[in-house]
């Protein structure tokens, strides 16, 4: 048994995802100059590989920087709780910054992302997501650069996981439900 074989069916396969970041990376270059600097602010850990690859098709002069933050715990339904367990380390007052995550589902997490970013005065924010879902929308939130619309299933791969697991494989799965549904109780 491998990873591979929890994996229903493919969803974008990884040609598709790279042709699509390189993309998003054009429509970046074409939206800051070198004298913006923009900072590019990894939502962790699910935005690790995205980042990774979005980062190598900018030719405009950046800086990455990264921002830890958990709302499932392990769970496949968030918890509405958002924490942050590693905050910047840069300071972003009057920096043009760019949030950039795997994937936007209730919004609860850029949500709290964005409030708390602005309050720092950066001179722009604006948001990058690779995947969207937005059936799974609670709180609306403006999205600047998307990749995907994904419909609402259990999606893993390229950085989003089930129980920390998943992270690595090349390409966007759905999940076999028999991994996460929990078992019946009595
Ligand atoms: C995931 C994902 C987003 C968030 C999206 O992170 O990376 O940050 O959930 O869901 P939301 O729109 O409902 O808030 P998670 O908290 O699972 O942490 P991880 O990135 O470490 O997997």
């Amino acid at each position: 048994m491998s990873l591979w074989d929890d994996i229903d069916k493919t969803l974008i396969p990884e040609d598709e995802l790279q042709q699509r970041i390189a993309q998003i990376g054009q429509e970046i270059n074409e939206t800051y100059t070198d004298e913006d600097c923009p900072l590019l602010v990894c939502v962790l850990k699910g935005a690790f590989v995205f980042l990774a690859d979005l980062t190598r098709h900018l030719t405009i002069r950046h800086e990455v920087d990264f921002m830890e933050t958990s709302s499932y715990a392990s769970r496949t339904v968030s918890s509405g709780v958002v924490r942050i367990l590693l905050d910047l380390e840069r300071n972003i007052q009057g920096r043009h910054v760019l949030i950039v995550e795997d994937i936007v589902d209730s919004g609860r997490t850029l949500d709290y992302v964005t409030r708390n970013l602005k309050t720092r005065e950066p001179a722009s924010l604006r948001v990058c997501t690779l995947l969207d879902k937005p059936s799974r929308r609670v709180i609306e939130v403006p999205l600047d650069f998307i990749g995907f619309e994904v419909p609402d299933e259990f999606v893993v791969g390229y950085g989003l996981d089930f129980a920390e697991v998943y992270r690595n494989l090349p390409f966007i799965g759905v999940l076999r439900e028999e991994i996460y549904a929990e078992p019946r109780r009595g």
